[in-house]
């Protein structure tokens, strides 16, 4: 049966029954972050669904998914078995397979380590502070440019593929040492077309809730397949050539220093460490794959926003003329200097949610209480990010596009209490690991931008910005932006 026994003295978490078989699956099709929320004020933080045949576990409130993710952060680290998640890079990756024992935390550190290595390490050789400088800078330099020339043969264009090209080429640069043109075919084909992996991916996909489904032809599933085909093809070509071309001093990218980690002997000396050399290499596809969907998202988002909100766009404008002015382009040392501009980011972040459900959480191998409530090991669980974001109890008019909130009374810094409570990267264990190279990517593009062009859609256009449901949520695209030139290119040296 699928009734649990229940130790004495806990209960199960309480939650709506559910059709048979289909369980929520019906109500939960259009929106499920928003469903999910609404049934949380009735059923509470830590409530019981049935989706298809299998229960899981949804976890709402600040509070709550602390208590779990941080504080209970060893019971609540593990990935789901998903049948979807088979496919993303062959069964083997760090952020959708479900290992998430010792191999688990021995490859999220080697990720993380040349990740860093290639980012935000100050660099004796970059012409700017760190690698992530020179790389943002220069593709958002290029994007001005861009868009101005867009500007003057179409009078108006969809920033987003030229967004996610610039962002990829980001990641690129620092996984394989490589920059594309943006017309390149294969690049943009996979960059362009995440909403392939990105609506399988999501929480409550039909087919990893309803067995039966697998065996059915899918139109979704079978682009799913093939998106993931011809990134792990992309991603090999390099792996091939960098361990061709490997020097042991010279190591030039995140792709040489894994390949590094693997000769390494010292990797091995730990037994409970034993990753096959594959699994250090294929990490860069997770880091690679992570790393431009994400920030692509967040700043099309911002543009969206920056054009229904003119006046919004404008205080930013100003802000940065006051402190950083027309004479030099804004540096990643800026943080912190532009409270209102950092307030509008959290504000995007919070009001669109756009990663409404963190990738699903699976309790370890112990069962465990979690507000009183018996959870058993291995339930699947979700994690209701935009829940947290649009809490009445933790904000004022949470339906309010407001970037005031995030700054102190005075209005002259950003009061840091308030941003911590903003939940997009999740948190504990599993938490984004490139959430600092995110902020900061976010943070340089669009200070860049905005130094030198203003942003609106042509006139009589509205933009749609009802976010579609997926893993990261996207706007419909809208081809009817236009940009100004703030000042003459003469002024700045
Ligand atoms: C995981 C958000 C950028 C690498 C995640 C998760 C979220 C997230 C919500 C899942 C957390 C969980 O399951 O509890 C974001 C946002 C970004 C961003 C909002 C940008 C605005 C990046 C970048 C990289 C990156 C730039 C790397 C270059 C990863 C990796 C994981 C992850 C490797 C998997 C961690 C694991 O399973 O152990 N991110 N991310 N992310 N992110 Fe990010």
């Amino acid at each position: 049966s699928l009734r649990q026994h229940v130790p004495k003295g806990l209960r199960s978490p309480p939650g709506p029954r559910g059709f048979p078989i289909l369980g929520s699956m019906l109500e939960l099709r259009k929106d499920p972050h928003v469903v999910l929320a609404r049934l949380s004020r009735q059923y509470g933080d830590v409530m019981e669904v049935r989706i298809g045949t299998r229960p899981v576990l949804v976890l709402s409130g600040l509070d709550t998914i602390k208590q779990a993710l941080v504080k209970q952060g060893e019971d609540f680290m593990g990935r789901p078995d998903l049948y979807s998640f088979r496919y993303v890079t062959d069964g083997q990756s760090l952020t959708f397979s479900s290992d998430s024992g010792e191999m688990w935390k021995a490859r999220r550190r080697l990720a993380q380590n040349a990740l860093k290595t290639f980012s935000i390490t100050p660099s004796p050789t970059a012409s700017s502070i760190c690698l992530l400088e020179e790389h943002v800078s220069r593709e958002a330099e290029y994007l001005v440019t861009k868009f101005l020339q867009l500007m003057k043969e179409e009078k108006s264009f969809d920033p987003y593929r030229y967004l996610v090209m610039s962002v990829a080429n980001v990641i690129c640069a620092m996984c394989f040492g490589k920059r594309y043109d943006h017309n390149d075919q294969e690049l943009l084909n996979i960059v362009n077309n995440t909403e392939q992996f990105d609506n399988v991916a999501a929480s409550g996909n039909p087919a990893d809730f309803i067995p039966v489904l697998q065996y059915l032809p899918s139109r979704a599933m079978k682009l799913f397949v093939d998106f993931n085909k011809s990134f792990v093809h992309f991603v090999q070509k390099f792996v091939k050539e960098h361990y061709e071309t490997y020097d042991k001093n010279n190591i030039r990218d995140i792709t040489d220093s894994l390949i590094e980690q693997c000769l390494d002997k010292k990797v091995e000396a730990n037994p409970a460490t034993q990753i096959p050399k594959e699994k250090i290499v294929n990490l860069v596809n997770d880091l690679f794959g992570a790393g431009f969907d994400t920030v692509t998202t967040a700043l099309s988002w911002s543009l969206m926003y920056l054009v229904i909100y003119p006046d919004i766009q404008k205080r930013i404008q100003k802000e940065l003329d006051q402190t950083i002015g027309q004479e030099r382009r804004p540096r990643l040392s800026d943080q912190g200097t532009l409270p209102y501009t950092e307030a509008f980011i959290l504000e995007v972040f919070r009001h669109s949610s756009f990663i409404p459900f963190t990738i699903p959480h699976k309790g370890t191998t112990r069962d465990t209480v979690l507000n009183g409530y018996y959870i058993p090991k291995d339930r699947c669980v979700f994690i209701n990010q935009w829940q947290v974001n649009h809490d009445e109890k933790l904000w004022k008019d949470p339906l309010t596009f407001n970037p005031e909130r995030f700054l102190t009374a005075e209005g002259t810094e950003v009061n840091k209490v308030e941003g911590a409570k903003v939940l997009i990267f999740g948190v504990g264990k599993r938490s984004c690991a490139g959430e600092t190279i995110g902020r900061w990517q976010v943070f340089l593009f669009l200070t860049t931008l905005l130094q030198q062009l203003e942003f609106s859609v042509c006139d009589g256009k509205e933009v749609d910005m009802t976010p579609v449901y997926a893993l990261t949520m996207k706007h419909r695209r809208c081809e009817y932006f236009q940009v100004k030139q703030r000042f003459s290119m003469r002024s700045m040296s």
